[in-house]
């Protein structure tokens, strides 16, 4: 169910799917002054299914916030397309735009983007009312958002009264507010401790797993990463690579695994154990030496990655 009437809005859950977003071509050149020219993207191409997590990893400075912000029509760019869920957003014009950006996107932002002065709940509220939600519909929509993201008992903290962990998670409940099927999220976790930030990358992955949402997320964290469908990685503006994270072996499903630690174990080891019989292939011939390295330059990144999580994690 979405929207009932104008003005009534469906208060619990989430019921709009996923949508596919497209990219072609990606081409963004800032320009500073008269003569110094930035290009931020390069030509990039990407293709994301309904209901996919993917992951944007990169090292500073490589796009990745230039490309969510061009995906959620924050920003337009110099050349090439983007097509979200068939719509041509580099072709929408300022109104048009700007009701996709309320009603198609929820954009978790670096910076948390909260209105100062007005509560939590006046802040979950507040994308709600351009849409002409009634009162009483946005309150309790905001209540029932405010409380799945575990802030139920801060409803009318405003923000410098919480903590970075709420603020974000008050930010994710903005995001949510009008049910958007494309949630894009900018380093979602910097500022946050080890365990704000597993509940906010639960949150996301939740957000696709059980919800069916796509869920775009740019991020330095591989515990986002390993969750993930896909891990898109850029390196001067263009996607260099793609990778998955390692599949778990039979047996091993994430139920059975008790807690984050175990699960990045299981990973670790499934992913040393490829690199093993990667050699071992290199050794006998079946397969070419530009197949391994690509493989092998694939299962590295990924065993850093867990190693790095298990170090977090103080094992
Ligand atoms: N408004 C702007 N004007 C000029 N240059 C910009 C602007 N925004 C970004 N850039 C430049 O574009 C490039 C890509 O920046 P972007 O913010 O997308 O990188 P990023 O991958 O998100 O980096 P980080 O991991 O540090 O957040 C950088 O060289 C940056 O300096
Ligand atoms: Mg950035």
């Amino acid at each position: 169910m979405t929207y009932l009437r104008r003005g009534e809005l469906f208060i619990e859950g989430f019921s709009s799917k996923g949508i596919d977003v497209e990219a072609r071509d990606l081409v963004k050149i800032y320009k500073i002054g008269r003569t110094i020219e930035v290009h931020a993207l390069r030509g990039v191409n990407i293709n994301i299914k309904a209901g996919e997590a993917v992951c944007i990893m990169g090292p500073s400075g490589s796009g990745k916030t230039t490309l969510l912000n061009i995906i959620g029509g924050v920003d337009k760019p110099t050349g090439g397309q983007v097509v979200v869920g068939g719509v041509r957003v580099h072709e929408l014009d300022e109104d048009k735009l700007e009701r996709y950006r309320l009603k198609t996107v929820g954009y978790i932002f670096q910076a948390f983007n909260l209105v100062p002065m007005l509560t939590a709940l006046e802040n979950v509220e507040l994308p709600m009312i351009p849409l002409g939600i009634h009162g009483h519909s946005r309150r309790r929509r905001a209540e029932w958002l405010l409380k799945a993201v575990g802030l139920g008992d801060k409803l009318y903290h405003k923000p410098f009264e919480l903590s970075g962990g709420e603020q974000q998670r008050v930010a994710i409940a903005v995001a949510l507010a009008n049910d958007p099927p494309l949630i894009l999220a900018d380093e979602p976790t910097a500022e946050l401790d080890i365990e704000n930030a597993m509940r906010v990358i639960d949150l996301l992955i939740k957000l696709s797993k059980e919800s069916g949402k796509t869920v775009i997320v740019s991020t330095h964290d591989p515990r986002i990463a390993i969750r993930a469908d896909r891990i898109l990685r850029m390196e001067d503006g263009v996607i260099k690579s793609e990778h998955k994270p390692v599949e778990l072996e039979e047996g091993a499903s994430l139920t059975k695994l008790s807690s984050l630690a175990d699960e990045v174990k299981a990973r670790l080891a499934v992913a040393e154990k490829q690199l093993h019989e990667l050699a071992v292939k290199l050794s006998r011939g079946e397969i070419s030496g530009e197949h391994f390295d690509k493989e092998y330059l694939r299962l590295k990144i990924l065993i850093e990655g867990y190693k790095e999580i298990l170090a977090s994690l103080g094992h």
